[in-house]
């Protein structure tokens, strides 16, 4: 019989376009990354274009009509497009840029929630989320007296759904979760979710932070009112990320932040506001920032969303099979490769994370410690911190060989 755990491949020819996974973390040790859940690395292609932005194309965008504004515009434009196709959508007004997926919750809620919802709304959320997806709600239902319900997590790591079409009885005008677990690895099943709070007419948010990376999202598929993401997350810069919203809601939202660009007329003491994407774009926007996710969603679109996804299931259940042979080692969430991304949380004995962390790291082994942003989430299953182990397309078996060796080391310093 194969061997279900070694019959694979274990070369990975990703890792090679990713520069920073050559260095060494201290001379003789090097790099062995595991935090591709809170930022992921830049390949070649994504640092040289925004290189070849500053080094040829730099001028402000959409207002100047010399050479350089023109191809500035161009090609910011031209990745709005790249990112728009890329999750499916049709209509780039519809892709509005913003600094990541915490901005682009803010968005809706400051201007969608603020000019829509009314003392006494329900809004939905899970147990789960980010707390980019807590305190935003939360801040506006102080402001305006909405209540606030969650969608329980189980023992298992899943949402209770059985809850969740009771909670509809109660009428939300809002359903808002995340697409996937940054600390369960859980795969929300989101079209089901949507689905349901369409039939009980509320207006649906998706957190596809974790999830637009890994696998193939598709906004019509989904159906969702609105989707929020990083590019650093999906092998772009830092500082950009996406909203895409459904044209007929974007339309009639109030702007966001105001300033240049998102304006049509401006009078001493009125202003119109400018079509889409713009009226959400005020100000100087991060123009190398994306060109860079451009490029970085052409290297996932020729890497292929579908080959990213089974090249992390195989890595998880690499990993899961290893990482039950460890004694005193608990796996948070769903323990299958079915439902879960790419991403292990876990908790070791009585172990600290921030110990764990610190001796990964001295065998050059990047982990995350910590509440990893849900302390609500930690809290339900009554612990504090863990420690999480994540993965991307450029990681391979022999990571996960050096994580268990490490985690070896770290038993054997507490015994
Ligand atoms: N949201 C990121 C994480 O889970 C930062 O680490």
């Amino acid at each position: 019989m194969v061997d279900p755990i070694n019959q694979f491949d274990r070369s990975n020819d990703y890792k090679k376009d990713f520069p920073i996974l050559k260095r060494e973390v201290r001379p003789g040790v090097p790099i062995v990354y595991l935090d591709s859940a809170a930022t992921s690395q830049k390949p070649e292609s994504v640092i040289a274009a925004m290189e070849v932005y500053y080094r040829q194309l730099n001028a402000n965008i959409h207002r100047g009509v010399h050479t350089l504004a023109e191809e500035a515009t161009a090609a910011y434009e031209g990745a709005r497009e790249r990112i728009t196709n890329f999750i499916g959508a049709r209509d780039t007004r519809e892709l509005i840029f913003t600094r990541n997926t915490t901005e682009s919750i803010n968005l809706v809620t400051q201007t969608w929630g603020r000019s829509t919802l009314k003392t006494g709304d329900l809004v939905i959320l899970t147990e789960m989320e980010h707390h980019s997806n807590l305190v935003p709600w939360q801040m506006l239902a102080a402001e305006k007296g909405l209540r606030l319900e969650f969608i329980p997590v189980n023992d298992d790591g899943y949402l209770d759904l059985d809850v969740y079409q009771q909670l509809l009885k109660l009428e939300p005008k809002v359903v808002a979760f995340m697409h996937m677990s940054n600390v369960l690895g859980t795969i929300n099943p989101a079209r089901e979710i949507i689905r349901m709070a369409k039939n009980a007419g509320a207006i649906t948010l998706l957190d596809a932070a974790q999830s637009i990376p890994h696998f193939t999202v598709d906004v019509n598929e989904v159906d969702a009112d609105f989707i929020a993401f990083s590019a650093h997350k999906m092998l772009g810069p830092t500082g950009i990320g996406a909203l895409w919203g459904k044209r007929t809601i974007l339309e009639n939202m109030p702007p966001f932040l105001g300033g240049g660009d998102m304006i049509k007329k401006v009078f001493l003491r009125s202003f119109s506001a400018n079509d889409l994407p713009h009226k959400f774009e005020a100000g100087t926007p991060a123009i190398a920032e994306a060109i860079g996710f451009g490029a970085a969603v052409d290297y996932l679109v020729s890497a292929g969303m579908d080959r990213i996804l089974q090249h992390e299931q195989r890595l998880v259940t690499y990993a899961l099979e290893k990482l039950k042979r460890i004694h005193g080692l608990h796996v948070l969430g769903p323990d299958s490769v079915s439902a879960k991304g790419g991403v292990i949380s876990f908790t070791l004995e009585d172990i600290h994370p921030h110990d764990i962390a610190q001796i990964l790291d001295s065998e050059g082994i990047a982990v995350r410690a910590g509440h990893h942003c849900a302390m609500p989430l930690h809290e339900r299953f009554k612990i504090t911190v863990s420690t999480r182990a994540s993965f991307y397309l450029y990681n391979d078996e022999e990571d996960i060989d050096h994580l268990i060796k490490g985690l070896e080391k770290v038993q054997q310093i507490f015994r």
